[in-house]
């Protein structure tokens, strides 16, 4: 397995999903940047779904049959990306509603071993932990493989809607370095698996 790089094979599709409703949105900012700091590191073409623009096409229906050609093509762009940056707003202290409703329509076999960025932000830095135990749970509910460096922005680390800070910003540095290592591992699987047919 060593040595197969992704640089090698495919560009990767990034796809960063922010269930922010504010315009500006702390939480788009914190998934942009995550983004971002991949695709410096990785070829990748990059994409970004906002819950505000999905939601009603997402909301025409409360089951996966129900929701109509655009619900499913965004649901589809979800299952189909090689890395999703997901990040969500804290509210009542755990991921939105319209967050979780996307999650409830993916198909559940989906997002098998895809690598997954965990990104949150909030209103106080107590409730940083909901990475852990609401995001985390359930993406491990998927059978994803879960970054182990996730970022929780609370209103210290923006300034108008900007990330500020280094202690944030190196920890997006941190963050896009372990999913990419964690993408070459699982292309370097993808592509032993391809050998061996
Ligand atoms: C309905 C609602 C509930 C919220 N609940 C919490 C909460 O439980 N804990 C918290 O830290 N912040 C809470 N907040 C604050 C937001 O999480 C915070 O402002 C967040 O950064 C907004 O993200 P956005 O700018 O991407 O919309 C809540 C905000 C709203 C509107």
């Amino acid at each position: 397995m060593q040595g197969v790089e992704i640089d090698e094979l495919a560009r990767l599709s990034v796809l960063g999903i922010s269930g922010g409703v504010s315009t500006p949105s702390r939480t788009t900012a914190v998934v942009n940047a995550l983004v971002k700091a991949v695709a410096l590191r990785v070829p990748a073409d990059t994409g970004l779904i906002e819950i505000t623009e999905a939601a009603p096409s997402l909301f025409a229906g409360l089951s996966r049959g129900a929701i109509g050609a655009s619900g499913e093509a965004i649901i589809q762009r979800v299952e189909k990306a090689d890395l999703l940056v997901v990040g969500t707003p804290v509210y009542r202290a755990s991921y939105t509603g319209a967050f979780k409703h996307l999650f409830d329509l993916v198909d559940y076999r989906a997002l098998t071993g895809k690598t997954v960025l965990l990104a949150a932000t909030g209103g106080s830095p107590y409730h940083g932990l909901v990475l852990e135990h609401q995001l985390r749970p359930l993406f491990g509910f998927f059978g994803a493989v879960t970054v182990p460096t996730g970022i929780y922005g609370s209103p210290d680390n923006f300034i108008n809607g900007e990330i500020v800070g280094a202690a944030i910003s190196e920890r997006i540095s941190r963050a896009a370095t372990e999913a990419v290592s964690l993408l070459n591992s699982n292309h370097a699987d993808a592509a032993v698996a391809a050998r061996v047919g």
